[in-house]
């Protein structure tokens, strides 16, 4: 039995002016016509060789409502939904998410996956996944690793090591977002592979390693789970333990410091990181649609330029390489190559509140 989780109380803040607070990426439809929860929860179902059992959410508490609507509308009776009273990144989620699933069975193959991807060949995935099962069983943590298409910072970076299965690689070690030189002599190294975000691992493995490399994440989360109200399917964690807790995502926190980390690679899964615009730009110069959203659009000698409107007529004429996104109420123009800095752009607002 494989238990996806899926996490979902990131910010999407790099997908600014379209992610917002109150409604981030993740359940709104950016690829296709629905949202990212709904497709990512539909690469899993039950009907699949592999035993998945219906899909557990941790998110934040407000954003309850999106997860039982996006369940509502996949028919889907989620297993659990564990609500964060604040964020604090990735590696509390799999903390937490080991501890409760854990309590029921400490054997229980859990399969963290994120909200924000797009994956052109799901039943794919299921093999890769099949090849991680053993190594997580044996005690792995199971990464999925993508080849690199060029030095993105925004990556973690997993250089394999002694072959011990079919595309299953010991890992000699995992580097989350290098800086730009380093991700470009991972680059010219070749046995390199993206991080696709996505964990493969038994609760007990995950509990073990917080013990090891970040006790005190794992002691916040025990907490905040004993303390927390549970109204089935849902957890709310204890405000005040879990404010507590320190930030930090799991790549920092525990994959680059496990030595017991194993990688499946290349997934050959048409994977595509939907984290920033310049990601959607790549993709969509591949398929051919440049121009996006119900905004009139009018489009003279532009090109590779992304041009997205929600509502307003949008004009370009001869811009090369630039990517526009206009919202009602805002509008972002930006060199391709630089749409990390979004991230800046939405701090400097904040700080302007
Ligand atoms: N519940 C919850 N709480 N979910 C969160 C939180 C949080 O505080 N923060 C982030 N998430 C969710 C996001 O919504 C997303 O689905 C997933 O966790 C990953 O977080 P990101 O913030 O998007 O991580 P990243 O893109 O910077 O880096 C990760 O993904 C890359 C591939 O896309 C890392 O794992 C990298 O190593 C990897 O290459
Ligand atoms: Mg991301």
């Amino acid at each position: 039995k494989i238990y996806p989780v899926i996490m979902c109380g990131g910010s999407g803040t790099r997908l600014w002016p379209l992610s917002r607070k109150a409604l981030p990426k993740q359940y709104q439809p950016i690829v296709t016509d629905k949202s990212m929860l709904r497709e990512t929860m539909r690469r899993f179902p039950s009907t699949a060789p592999l035993k998945f059992m219906p899909p557990s959410f941790v998110c934040a508490e407000h954003h309850q409502k999106h997860i039982l609507q996006a369940c509502d509308a996949e028919g889907v009776t989620p297993h659990k939904i564990i609500l964060e009273p604040c964020a604090k990144n990735t590696a509390p989620v799999a903390a937490c998410t080991a501890l409760i699933l854990g309590e029921d069975d400490s054997d229980a193959l859990i399969l963290l996956l994120p909200a924000d991807h797009h994956i052109e060949a799901a039943t794919k995935f299921w093999d890769s996944i099949q090849s991680g099962v053993t190594r997580a069983l044996d005690g792995a943590l199971v990464t999925f690793g993508i080849q690199p298409t060029g030095p993105e910072t925004g990556y973690g970076y997993i250089r394999a090591g002694k072959n011990v299965g079919t595309d299953s690689y010991e890992v000699e070690a995992f580097v989350e977002k290098p800086d730009l030189d380093t991700a470009k002599s991972y680059l010219r190294a070749g046995n390199y592979s993206w991080n696709s975000g996505m964990f493969l691992f038994t609760a007990e493995t995950m509990i073990s390693s917080f013990q090891k490399h970040a006790p005190q994440i794992l002691k916040s989360c025990e907490t905040a789970i004993k303390s927390g109200t549970y109204s089935q399917p849902s957890l709310f964690l204890d405000y005040e333990s879990f404010a507590a807790c320190e930030s930090n995502s799991i790549d920092y926190a525990i994959m680059e410091k496990a030595e017991n980390v194993n990688v499946i690679s290349p997934v050959n899964i048409g994977w595509s990181d939907i984290g920033s615009w310049d990601s959607i730009r790549e993709r969509a110069i591949e398929q051919g649609a440049l121009n996006a959203g119900a905004g009139d659009i009018v489009d003279i000698d532009c090109k590779n330029t992304l041009i997205r409107s929600d509502t307003l007529t949008i004009a370009a004429i001869g811009l090369e390489d630039i990517i526009i996104v206009a919202t009602d109420d805002a509008v972002l123009i930006t060199k391709a190559g630089d749409s990390q800095k979004v991230k800046d752009v939405v701090d400097t607002l904040k700080s302007r509140d």
